[in-house]
């Protein structure tokens, strides 16, 4: 196992100057010296020529990797080759073992380098920092025989596709601390096309694995790459402190990649997700907390969770979730300066009787909605449950929802509330919002037990469930009926 040094030529290393004497102590020997540096120098200019040319026939040419430990070492130093075809497990594990014995001394950075490195899923260690260089590509073999089962997730019960077992996740991390997945863009690829084709021909008997899992871990930082065509979730934090994602592309088909989230906070708390591009065959963001009984009796909720700067796009679902399963309670979540573009639908909240607890203190802001079908979407009655163990009485509360600068166009249905008689939607608030529609219809801005108000301007005008307020904050007309239905689903 060798520390990666940085590389220079050892030609420039040679000591010249205790040669001279030795070498002018006559015309002969000094002609042949002069010989040998015009020769040197023509094969130096013409090393550069060539490496100069590949630039134009080698775009992907390698920039200097930091050292963001004391230790890096090259993935190939552990025997891996990144063909595409050989197979590198060992070879990560073998990595990942000599890391975790450099805990104490700040750990260890893996560097994996451009190529494709074939793998079947692997474990991270603590104090470790995955470097993925430009141009590298580590791709998840897709035959579900070299992928181990693991037990159901506690906060779930249920392999949340089929009972029992599930497959892990192509990296995959449980009880760590401070571990850093990042590079220059390169990509963990899960090549997901062959579990999405076997999942719709039910030919699997296990839930899909993640691309990335990490559970039960605190600081954590993935930043600066790209995921792509996961199995299932792409990015999936389980019951995790102090998790940092930034800078981040995470990409699968808009269609036929069943439940490819990109990113699904789960039980974990003081997140940030920031400056990413996400868009993917189910929700970009989906917020969660384990699914009815088994999510109650686990309790861990998810706060403190702040989603700022990002483009998302999904066609079936959503841009940004949250639920439905969120059986451990959902609180403190800000979603601000996010573009959901040619989605089906924007930011949307789900749950249902039997999920029990709680979503509350949720605040949107600055959200630009470009050609989606529905905006703004609370739905209670998201009926899907892992077994009939659920308790029908177990209703979520729902409170304290607040949307503000929310613009953009071509919008079909900007507001859809539908909360019921047993799980209210309380305390919504609009404020400053001028959404541009396709379809106009008196009732685009639908809703259905709910109370709140809106403050100031709003477009296109509101439900009667709310209260108007103007600006300054002066009651201007109080609700009608906070029990009122408006919705239709037809439009
Ligand atoms: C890793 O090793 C390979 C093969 O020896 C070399 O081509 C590559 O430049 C090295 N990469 C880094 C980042 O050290
Ligand atoms: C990976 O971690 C899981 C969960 O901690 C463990 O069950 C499994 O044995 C580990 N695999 C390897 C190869 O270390
Ligand atoms: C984002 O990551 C890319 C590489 O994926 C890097 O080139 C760029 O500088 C990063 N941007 C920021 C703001 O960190
Ligand atoms: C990273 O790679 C992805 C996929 O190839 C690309 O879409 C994205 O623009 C790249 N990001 C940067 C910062 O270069
Ligand atoms: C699923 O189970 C059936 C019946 O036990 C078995 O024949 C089949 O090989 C299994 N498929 C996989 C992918 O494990
Ligand atoms: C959170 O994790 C980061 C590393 O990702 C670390 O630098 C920071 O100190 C941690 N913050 C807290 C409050 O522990
Ligand atoms: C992402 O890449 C940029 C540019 O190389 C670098 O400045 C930044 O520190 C990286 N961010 C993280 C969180 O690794
Ligand atoms: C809410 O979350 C933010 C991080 O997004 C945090 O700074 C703040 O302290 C949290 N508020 C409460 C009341 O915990
Ligand atoms: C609102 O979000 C957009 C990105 O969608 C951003 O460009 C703009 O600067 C944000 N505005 C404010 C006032 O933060
Ligand atoms: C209602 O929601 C607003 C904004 O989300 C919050 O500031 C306020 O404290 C809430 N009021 C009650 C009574 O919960
Ligand atoms: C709305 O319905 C709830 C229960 O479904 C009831 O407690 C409340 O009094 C009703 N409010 C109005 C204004 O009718």
């Amino acid at each position: 196992m060798v520390e990666t040094l940085t590389s220079s030529p050892s030609i420039w290393r040679f000591n010249h100057r205790r040669w001279i004497p030795n070498l002018s102590s006559s015309y002969k020997t000094l002609f042949a010296f002069l010989w040998i540096v015009v020769f040197t120098s023509l094969f130096i200019w013409q090393r550069n020529f060539v490496d100069g040319l590949s630039i134009f026939r080698r775009p992907l040419l390698v920039r200097p990797l930091p050292r963001l430990r004391p230790v890096a070492f090259n993935l190939t130093d552990f025997g891996a080759v990144g063909d595409g075809v050989t197979v590198n497990t060992l070879a990560f594990e073998k990595a990942v073992f000599a890391i975790s014995k450099l805990g104490k001394k700040g750990g260890g950075q893996l560097n994996v380098p451009a190529g494709k490195w074939l793998t079947a899923p692997f474990n991270l260690t603590s104090y470790m920092t995955l470097f993925l260089a430009e141009g590298a590509v580590i791709l998840g073999l897709d035959d579900e025989k070299f992928w181990p089962l693991m037990p159901p997730l506690p906060s779930y019960g249920y392999g949340r596709e089929h009972p029992g077992p599930r497959y892990g996740s192509l990296i995959h991390g449980e009880n760590l601390k401070d571990v850093v997945i990042t590079g220059n863009n390169g990509t963990i690829d899960g090549q997901g096309q062959t579990w999405w084709k076997k999942y719709r021909q039910k030919l699997l008997n296990h839930t899909r694995g993640p691309l990335v899992q990490i559970m039960y871990s605190s600081d954590i930082l993935i930043s600066n790459i790209t995921l792509r065509d996961s199995p299932f979730w792409t990015l999936h934090p389980y019951d995790c402190k102090n998790v940092t994602i930034r800078n981040m592309t995470i990409l699968a088909p808009l269609f036929e990649a069943p439940n490819t989230d990109g990113i699904d906070p789960d039980s974990c708390e003081d997140m940030v997700i920031e400056d990413s591009y996400i868009s993917v065959g189910d929700d970009a963001i989906a917020i969660k907390s384990g699914w009815d009984q088994y999510g109650v009796a686990y309790g861990r909720p998810s706060k403190n969770i702040l989603i700022r700067n990002l483009v998302v796009r999904s066609m079936v679902s959503a841009g940004i979730s949250i639920g439905s399963e969120m059986s451990g309670g959902i609180s403190n979540v800000t979603v601000e300066n996010v573009l959901v573009w040619n989605s089906r639908r924007a930011v949307r909240i789900k749950t249902a009787a039997g999920r029990g607890a709680y979503i509350r203190d949720i605040t949107y802001r600055n959200l630009t909605f470009e050609n989606v079908r529905v905006g703004i979407i609370i739905k209670t009655d998201y009926n899907e449950h892992p077994d009939s163990g659920f308790d029908p009485k177990a209703f979520p509360v729902i409170r304290g929802i607040s949307y503000s600068s929310i613009h953009g166009e071509g919008v079909r249905v900007p507001v859809r509330i539908h909360g019921s008689a047993d799980i209210r939607v309380r305390n919504v608030t609009f404020r400053d919002m001028s959404v541009g529609i396709t379809y106009k219809k008196k009732h685009i801005f639908q809703c259905a037990y709910v109370n709140g108000r809106v403050i100031g301007s709003i477009f296109p005008k509101p439900c009667e469930n709310l209260d108007l307020y103007d600006e300054q904050g002066r009651l201007v007309k109080k609700s009608v009926s906070e029990n009122a239905s408006d919705i239709d689903y037809d439009i």
